[in-house]
């Protein structure tokens, strides 16, 4: 079913708040998403930095851990927004290569992807314009 622009603005504002939280003492870029799963249910997801650099976890994969975590493993839609903390996004934020690869996993069948500059001003894609070309030979055998 599609998305009522209500919902889709939600999901932006959501993914606005969370980089309110964004733990970023090291790039200072404050990433935030708001992610719909299909049983309905919405979760938050911010950056989380590391001094050891390669310990960061990108806003995204948090809101997709942290759903997968409580039993909701099929996507709807994530709204992703990024920008210099302390500042309102000037670009849209496109997800990391990561990121992209783990929506993959559970990206249900009408998944999108809003790049939000504010609640009013995003950007929709399909999860094969994201990624495409997708490995998903083994995905399929895993299911037959
Ligand atoms: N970052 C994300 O949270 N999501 C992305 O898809 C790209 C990068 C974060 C990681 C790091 O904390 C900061 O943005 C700068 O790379």
């Amino acid at each position: 079913m599609q998305l009522t622009r209500e919902q889709i603005s939600s999901l932006c504002e959501q993914a606005l708040a969370m980089r309110e939280k964004a733990y970023v003492p090291y790039s200072r870029f404050a990433v935030g998403a708001g992610l719909m799963t299909e049983d309905g249910k919405i979760y938050g997801g911010c950056n989380i930095e590391n001094l050891s650099f390669g310990a960061t976890n990108c806003a995204e994969r948090t809101a997709i851990f942290k759903a997968v975590s409580e039993g909701s493993t099929v996507l709807r839609a994530l709204a992703i927004a990024g920008g210099a903390a302390g500042t309102e996004p000037d670009d849209y934020c496109a997800p990391c290569g990561i990121c992209r690869q783990v929506m993959t996993e559970f990206a249900g069948e009408e998944f999108e992807i809003f790049l939000v500059r504010s609640a009013n001003d995003w950007q929709r894609y399909t999860m094969d314009e994201i990624l495409p070309l997708q490995f998903k030979q083994w995905k399929v055998r895993n299911k037959q």
